[in-house]
């Protein structure tokens, strides 16, 4: 495989998120997130690890765009703080917060790199959350107020938009188990931040596409193959229901489906109930120029009559002795191609661009080195996937990798890293993985 196989304009992209690498929680006027505060409880995260300081983007973003840019890369996806930006979520604008994006813009675009600007990777204002954030109706206001000021602001240096970060992760593990912040749990607050967030992913797309002149706009969904354990009928019955739950969630409203229904399912009844999804069906669509795929796991669910609605609970790859990552994520390339097709042949989809991609492994740093061959493996693997996908016609228009370099891994804190380039947190020291070598030669083939 060598890079140019995939086509000389094919977008080779990096990608970071805002509460993950940033750092710099309380400086030049901005606002704490729910992750700020989420941290702060006991037990949230591994190690007590907080996500206050990260990578210290804010201040080393120079130099990290650049080794973005070192290693090959042609675009640089990041996400805008919204509490950076309006500090009580919704209101007063903080000037130095537009201006620390301006700058971000502004290095790459200098450096000849293309911004694309995730709005939404899971950093809401705490402000809003107190008011109920994801699952109040009022939501949808904010959200586009920050979407509007945000266009106004970049849309002349930024064409490339990405409205929702994986709406399917956020809202469950959010507001239906707790996981994540803001720590909810059940039924009655995954239902409303599900609808808002359906919501809110095609009105940001109508915003950016009325304020951004030849805007090229995308969101991006979280997807995994769900095999069912063994061919009984209550475990494929569970695998639909769960592949229901994880892939088709956000995809069918945003393509004019409304939400996916099952007979006897009972979660896709409240769903619809709850929301009278039929009022809904127009506004939650939206004519997006790309879908975004970020496809981390393969799954094998099997029917469990303990677990509430879903019914249904995974066998880990652990369990069954396949491959895995480190994080026990089951690595298998051929079904992350098959969830490319599968988006992709949705009526309605033009373009897809993998948006995230990339895995956790121990790593290792020894005398300046860290040798990560099994990530460089990984990326081989799925990216031929993704290389047989486009040969056969997927319009496939860019890979970005997760990600540029280790940084705080949400509930699992920092022990996770995911980088292409390792950082020692104490020192904010970089040092580029053999992943990162290896990314950088295959780019250049
Ligand atoms: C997807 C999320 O968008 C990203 O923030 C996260 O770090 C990766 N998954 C890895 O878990």
């Amino acid at each position: 495989m060598k890079g140019s196989d995939f086509g000389n304009d094919f977008l080779w992209g990096v990608a970071i998120a805002a509460q993950q690498n940033e750092g710099a929680y309380n400086i030049d006027g901005r606002g704490l997130s729910i992750w700020d505060v989420f941290a702060r409880k006991q037990g949230k995260i591994k190690n007590g690890d907080k996500p206050s300081h990260a990578c210290d983007f804010y201040h080393r973003y120079k130099d990290d765009i650049l080794l973005a840019k070192a290693l090959g890369f042609k675009v640089f996806r990041f996400s805008i703080s919204w509490t950076r930006i309006l500090p009580e979520g919704t209101g007063r604008v903080n000037k130095a917060g537009i201006a620390f994006y301006h700058k971000v813009i502004d290095e790459c675009l200098e450096l000849g790199m293309i911004p694309f600007v995730t709005l939404y990777h899971w950093d809401l204002p705490y402000e809003l959350e107190k008011e109920g954030g994801w699952t109040s109706h009022l939501m949808l206001k904010w959200f586009s107020r920050f979407v509007t000021v945000c266009a106004h602001e970049y849309g002349d240096k930024v064409k490339n938009w990405i409205v929702l970060n994986e709406p399917m992760g956020f809202t469950t593990l959010g507001y239906m188990i707790g996981k994540h912040a803001p720590g909810r749990l059940g039924i009655d607050n995954f239902l409303p931040a599900v609808h808002n967030a359906a919501m809110a992913q095609a009105e940001g797309g109508r915003i950016i596409r009325t304020e951004v002149k030849d805007a090229y706009i995308g969101t991006c969904f979280s997807c995994s193959e769900i095999m069912p354990y063994s061919d009984k009928e209550a475990d494929v019955k569970a695998a639909n229901r769960m592949d229901i739950l994880l892939n088709r969630l956000f995809i069918e409203p945003s393509l004019g489906l409304g939400y996916p229904h099952e007979e006897g399912f009972n979660l896709t009844d409240r769903i619809h109930l709850h929301n009278k999804a039929w009022k809904y069906t127009e506004r939650m669509k939206f004519d997006f120029d790309f879908i975004g795929i970020q496809n981390y796991f393969a799954l094998t669910v099997k029917h469990n009559p303990i677990i509430p609605y879903i019914q249904a609970s995974e066998v880990s790859a652990i369990k069954r002795k396949v491959p895995h990552t480190a994080f026990g994520w089951e690595i298998n390339a051929d079904s992350f191609y098959k969830m490319v097709k599968r988006f992709s042949a949705y009526e309605g989809v033009k373009d897809v661009i993998i948006t995230e991609g990339g895995a956790f492994f121990k790593d290792h740093l020894v005398n300046g080195v860290v040798n990560d061959a099994e990530r460089i493996q990984y990326f081989q693997d799925y990216l031929e996937a993704l290389l047989r996908a486009k040969g056969e016609g997927v319009k496939v228009k860019g890979y970005f990798a997760w990600t540029l370099m280790d940084n705080f891994e949400w509930a699992e804190g920092f022990k996770v890293r995911f980088g292409l380039v390792h950082v020692d947190f104490k020192t904010q020291l970089r040092t580029i993985k053999n992943s990162g070598y290896w990314f950088r030669k295959l780019m250049n083939s």
